[in-house]
């Protein structure tokens, strides 16, 4: 059965470590080797785009990006139609979509055709599971692992903090999030992330969120598709901005995360993301080890990561 990856939640905890040892892999297998990867973006990006294309190159394969208005997606023919006719000349196919559900029906329609190309997630209204990868494999590294680490998260509770409680969950962190009101995570998300190990705790207050937590995490204001509520969003989100004020009611060792692009002075001010205890810039860099560790997951489940790759990346 081809494996996908559209929600975090389509990993196991023991395969969630797997990613991230894989990530961390000195000597991936080419499992790429003579195949392309199609990556369909929707949406502009940076880090996903440039980590998907290189992890693709370092995997042996060949990535080819395309603009979602150029292949016309639900517009020149059916999204369903689109990914059968991708998983024909490609080894994997990534989707940067506006609507989740567009994925799902990517994944019904490959999954009926039968073939062997899995689907990635690579940012949708309701997930960013490959951000969450690379999140997580920052926290492991530059807190020394992940279990009973703390992280809180500040702003909206929108696809980026949605991956991010799953992943918490699958490894064993808590996650708190402080949101100012009709922005928090709601009763299904809870219980979605409950029921993959740990429920997140809900604030209204950033300060007291942040007591003590081992990693402060915050994200834009308005994300893509919602810059027409940006005036609105400003005024709802005042006095949620991650400052010094804010990291100082945190651990002494607490590290700073951002998924960028940022704002300076919205969502974070330039002292906290340029300051000494920012590890966006390694985060960022993340996005492509987590790629990679994912592709090579997905395409190699078969083969468990060899002993010798194992021990040189600590596991
Ligand atoms: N964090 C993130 O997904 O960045 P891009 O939108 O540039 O890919």
């Amino acid at each position: 059965m081809t494996r996908h990856l559209l929600s975090i939640s389509d990993l196991s905890a023991a395969e969630f470590t797997e990613v991230l040892d894989r990530s961390e892999d000195p000597a991936p297998q080419p499992v790429l080797s003579g195949k392309g990867v199609a990556l369909v973006f929707e949406h502009p990006s940076s880090r996903t785009r440039n980590a998907a294309e290189m992890a693709v190159v370092q995997l042996g394969g060949h990535p080819l990006s395309m603009a979602g208005a150029e292949i016309g997606l639900d517009q020149r023919e059916t999204a369903e139609d689109v990914a059968r006719v991708l998983a024909g000349y490609h080894g994997l196919i990534g989707a940067r979509v506006a609507r989740h559900t567009m994925l799902e029906r990517m994944r019904v329609a490959l999954d009926a055709h039968g073939t062997a190309a899995p689907l990635v997630n690579l940012l949708s209204d309701r997930e960013h599971p490959t951000q969450a990868l690379a999140d997580v494999l920052t926290i492991r590294q530059l807190l020394g692992g992940t279990e009973g680490r703390v992280v809180t998260f500040v702003g909206d509770a929108n696809n980026v903090c949605r991956s991010l409680a799953g992943a918490a969950a699958l490894s064993g962190m808590q996650l708190r999030v402080a949101s100012p009101p009709g922005y928090e995570l709601q009763r299904d998300d809870l219980a979605w992330a409950e029921a993959l190990g740990a429920e997140p705790a809900l604030f209204s207050s950033p300060l007291e969120a942040a007591r003590g937590c081992d990693a402060v995490y915050t994200d834009v204001w308005a994300g893509m598709g919602q810059q027409d509520e940006a005036w609105a969003r400003r005024r709802a989100f005042a006095g949620y901005t991650v400052d010094e004020r804010l990291l100082a009611e945190a651990a002494p060792h607490a590290v700073v995360l951002h998924c960028l692009p940022a704002h300076r002075g919205e969502e974070i001010t330039a002292g906290v993301i340029d300051g000494p205890r920012s590890a966006v810039w390694k985060q960022a860099e993340n996005r492509l080890h987590a790629m990679r560790g994912l592709f090579s997951f997905l395409l190699g489940a078969a083969d468990p990561l060899p002993a010798a790759s194992a021990a040189a990346a600590g596991t």
